[in-house]
């Protein structure tokens, strides 16, 4: 069902809380990156030039429910009143006597900005008591706004509990356009489809794989993830991680592919660092030892002495080979879906699989819809040094850059997020009255 939006309601002079999605990086008490604000603005200030009082809440990190400066939304605040170009207000508190004062405050066209809503030990219990307090801060008639998709998946007081004890809780722009994009993939894509899965864990993505195998024709599958299928194919991994206990899911899903006529495609060669099984892996430690580049064999093929034991070393990046599979299986797709690294990025030497299949899905005509902070980020940069260069960035315009991680993910699972079912559903209109009024007919499902 069709969600009510911003779009479909009065907002002039009524107290909106909006949630929005501000998890956003920081760095030396700065915003790092404000994809996730940029994407906020265009609700924001459509609720401002309405002439609605816009009450902004969002969380920032995990506190775990205790007040900590370190997550404190004050950079956020300092960012959006950059970008609005008008003071955006900070309350001290998230329903205390500051976020009171700050919401009365507000005169139409005004936004302020309660503090990190996680700080509250109810929120991420949904405890109706925090719903309750939210909801009071913007009155009996006042108007509840989701837009923070990237948390949709959260069932908590700011995001599910306070539609409870409001009359109106519609989506924002932002939110709308998320569910638009992402549900296009699901219910109509244009064939042949493609899916591209990385990421440290099968157990993260058995869900969407599962199903992902009911609607594309191929699904290639790099980083980490990988090894686990490896490992169920016999293949040496030599100390690389991997999920042992997921090896049988991994064997599961690639025979239901094989059921379903989905063809999985799984590293040939890798990159691979000189790393004793156990060690910490960070950036610095992985830069510090010996790579090479190497083909995978099964273990059968190493005992009989066909190939090189990886043993000592790990795979954190998949290779030239490989790249080249991926790169041809894209050939004429028509559309694309990728979620998570190839590779362990945050090393540069292990970034190149994710940067050559960025490059790829940036030259590509295919429809793309990429989540997950590290595939974004690295289209990104592509269309960063492609502007930069002068080139033309229209061929960006297929690609959508979901702003949800984890809620991506669970939405191509094709999962319900608490955060949208919570929503007023759209109605249709017989007269002009607005929804929820006794002259509409609710639509069916
Ligand atoms: C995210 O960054 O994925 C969202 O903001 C949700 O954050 P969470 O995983 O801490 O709930």
């Amino acid at each position: 069902m069709e969600k009510k939006t911003i779009r479909d309601i009065d907002v002039k002079g009524k107290k909106v809380l909006v949630r929005c999605d501000f998890n956003v990086p920081l760095k030396d008490g700065e915003v790092a990156d404000d994809t996730r604000i940029q994407a906020a603005l265009p609700t924001i200030k459509y609720l401002m030039d309405q002439g609605a009082k816009v009450v902004l809440c969002s969380h920032l990190g995990r506190p775990k429910g205790e007040v900590n400066e370190k997550y404190s939304l004050k950079p956020v605040a300092t960012k959006l009143s950059e970008e609005l170009g008008t003071n955006v207000k900070l309350a001290e508190d998230v329903t205390g006597s500051s976020a009171h004062e700050m919401a009365d405050s507000l005169k139409e066209g005004e936004a302020g900005l309660l503090e990190n809503v996680r700080f509250d030990p109810r929120e991420e219990k949904n405890d109706d008591s925090l719903a309750l307090e939210l909801s009071e801060l913007i009155g009996s008639d006042g108007i509840y706004v989701n837009d923070a998709f990237g948390t949709a998946h959260r069932a908590h007081s700011s995001t599910e509990g306070v539609t409870h004890h409001v009359e109106t809780s519609v989506a924002g722009l932002l939110m709308e356009k998320e569910i638009k994009e992402l549900g296009a993939i699901l219910e109509n894509p244009e064939h042949p489809f493609v899916a591209i899965l990385g990421g440290a864990k099968v157990s993260d993505k058995i869900g969407v794989i599962e199903n992902l195998l009911e609607k594309v024709e191929k699904i290639e599958i790099g980083g980490a993830m990988a090894n686990t299928f490896l490992r169920a194919k016999g293949y040496d991994i030599g100390s690389s991680v991997y999920e042992p206990d997921k090896v049988e899911v991994a064997k599961g899903l690639m025979k239901k592919a094989v059921d379903k006529g989905v063809e999985i495609v799984l590293p040939v060669d890798a990159k691979v660092a000189k790393i004793p099984a156990g060690t910490e892996l960070n950036a610095d430690v992985i830069e510090s030892t010996e790579h090479k580049k190497v083909k995978l064999y099964t273990e059968k093929e190493v005992a009989e002495g066909k190939g090189e034991s990886l043993e000592g070393w790990q795979i954190l990046d998949v290779g030239d080979k490989t790249l080249d599979y991926y790169a041809n299986g894209l050939e004429d797709v028509k559309t694309i879906v990728w979620n998570g690294p190839l590779g362990y990025t945050e090393a540069p030497s292990f970034a190149h699989g994710t940067e050559s299949i960025a490059r790829y899905i940036s030259a590509s005509e295919a429809k793309c819809v990429i989540g997950g902070g590290d595939s974004v980020a690295a289209i990104k940069r592509i269309k960063k040094s492609a502007k930069e260069n002068g080139e033309n960035v229209n061929q960006f315009n297929n690609i959508y850059l979901s702003t949800g991680g984890g809620a991506s993910l669970e939405f191509l699972e094709g999962k319900k997020l608490p955060g949208i079912e919570a929503l007023d559903d759209k109605c249709k209109m017989v007269n002009k009255d607005s929804c929820g009024s006794k002259n509409i007919e609710q639509e069916k499902e």
